[in-house]
């Protein structure tokens, strides 16, 4: 089976594509917000903390399983486990893996068919049709589910190309687009009245809430997500990726790139804002809290845009795109979880998988759509929350505990000569075996106390 299996090409197609699955809504959309709303700076420091600290190892951990077994995570924890007992907890959390990945990619879908319909607002707005235009950014489910259809046919349209020729070609192609695209606009934002304001609460932090235990689950949470972590998608990445390749200066690219997309959008982000807060727009309730947290960019940053006329309809449609590559990069990662799981195990063909598979999930996405108030926060909470970090745990005790010291060792010196003088080979295998999980459960249990 090996032999057929898609493989990266370059040691730059597998950073741009494993970076565009971690760079997405997360980095874009979920990372300044819950900044915002939970004290700035503060978010930062325990974000930054918990991204070097834990996800990057937790990271490592999936990428060097994947590319030991060359297998998807079902497969693979099977492989690295030694008894029938450990085998079949390693197949159970690996199926676990991939419905999870699926649950994402259904609100995942939702909110970049939003992302897609505000970027087709501006040229409607362009073209004089108003009442395109309105359609398109006012919450319908007739809007909802036909974007949610066309981002999911985009997504079903690459991943069934394959790992070449679909996701590499793609992630190389748009990362590099989205990087630009993120910088030349919060270049704009910077000279607009205001911005300083947002520099300030996002540079400024509030320790007293840095250290609340509702913060620091969050900021886990957030963690995890942006690493696209736990749910097989970096195992499946990594097992694309050649013995040749040094993978803890790989891992260590992917990680960088991640956080400083991350911190960059909150460079944009916080700073339009407060713009818009300039400009008569409201942020905040009376309590001092934001409104619409979840929905924060379709309301404020689509009103700032207004206050801009004609180039604000501009930098509406960049903003928009960028946020429509991000998610494509990382909605394809997602589905490639489920889709490697089937033609690997089952024997089926990539176009039927995918095929299939899309299919599903976009049923799961019109049913959240259709109780909305009910689903869409239930299964983003289920999900990103909780079961991404408590599946990363389980990587991480797969990695540190069950899978054999000696086999994981030789693993590490693929592709690198030196490896028993490096850091990494001093400090990670004891680091991900105990540091990890007990961070990860320490967090649990605080915010189930707290
Ligand atoms: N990392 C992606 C983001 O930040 C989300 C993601 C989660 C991707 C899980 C794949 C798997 O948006």
């Amino acid at each position: 089976m090996a032999s057929s299996r898609g493989e990266f090409s370059s040691r730059f197609g597998f950073i741009m594509a494993a970076a565009g699955s971690a760079v997405g809504l997360g980095n874009i959309w979920g990372f300044p917000t819950q900044a915002a709303s939970n004290g700035g700076a503060a978010f930062l420091l325990v974000y930054l903390f918990l991204a070097f600290s834990l996800a990057y190892p937790a990271l490592m951990a999936e990428l060097i399983i994947g590319r030991h077994a060359h297998a998807n995570a079902v497969n693979a924890l099977r492989q690295i486990s030694p008894g029938p007992v450990s085998k079949r907890i390693g197949a159970t959390t690996g199926i676990a893996g991939f419905i999870v990945a699926s649950l994402i990619l259904s609100f995942y879908a939702i909110v970049a068919g939003w992302m897609m319909a505000h970027c087709l607002a501006s040229l409607a707005h362009l073209a004089g049709m108003e009442d395109l235009a309105s359609w398109l950014t006012e919450f319908s489910f007739s809007r909802n589910i036909v974007f949610m259809l066309i981002f999911m046919g985009l997504t079903i349209g690459i991943i069934s190309e394959g790992v070449q020729a679909g996701i590499e070609r793609w992630s190389s192609r748009l990362m590099p687009m989205l990087l630009i695209t993120l910088v030349v606009l919060t270049g704009y934002v910077f000279t607009l009245d205001g911005a300083s304001d947002g520099l300030r609460v996002y540079l400024l932090p509030d320790f007293e809430r840095a250290l609340s235990p509702k913060l620091i689950i969050s900021a886990l949470g957030a963690a995890f997500f942006s690493l696209s972590l736990g749910v097989g998608t970096m195992l499946i990445y990594g097992s694309y990726v050649s013995d040749k390749e040094n993978l803890p200066t790989l891992g260590g690219m992917v990680t960088l790139v991640d956080i400083s997309i991350a911190v960059l959008a909150g460079f944009l982000v916080l700073p339009a804002m407060y713009v818009a807060l300039h400009n008569g727009v409201e942020i905040f309730n009376e309590a001092g809290a934001l409104i619409s947290e979840d929905t924060l960019i379709f309301t404020v940053l689509p009103a700032l845009f207004d206050t801009m006329g004609v180039a604000g309809v501009v930098v509406s449609l960049t903003f928009f795109f960028l946020m429509s590559i991000a998610a494509l990069t990382s909605s394809i990662s997602m589905l490639e979880v489920p889709v490697a799981y089937t033609i690997e195990e089952h024997g089926v063909t990539r176009k039927k998988a995918v095929l299939i598979i899309g299919t599903l999930i976009a049923g799961v996405s019109t049913v959240i759509l259709l109780n909305f108030g009910q689903l869409f926060g239930l299964v983003i909470a289920v999900t990103t929350r909780y079961s991404q970090p408590l599946l990363g745990f389980m990587l991480c005790v797969y990695a540190g505990w069950i899978w054999h010291r000696d086999s994981l060792l030789q693993e590490l010196r693929k592709g690198n000569a030196g490896a028993e003088h490096s850091l990494f080979w001093k400090i990670w295998p004891g680091y991900v075996r105990v540091v990890c999980p007990l961070i990860i459960l320490a967090i649990f249990a605080q915010s189930l106390l707290g």
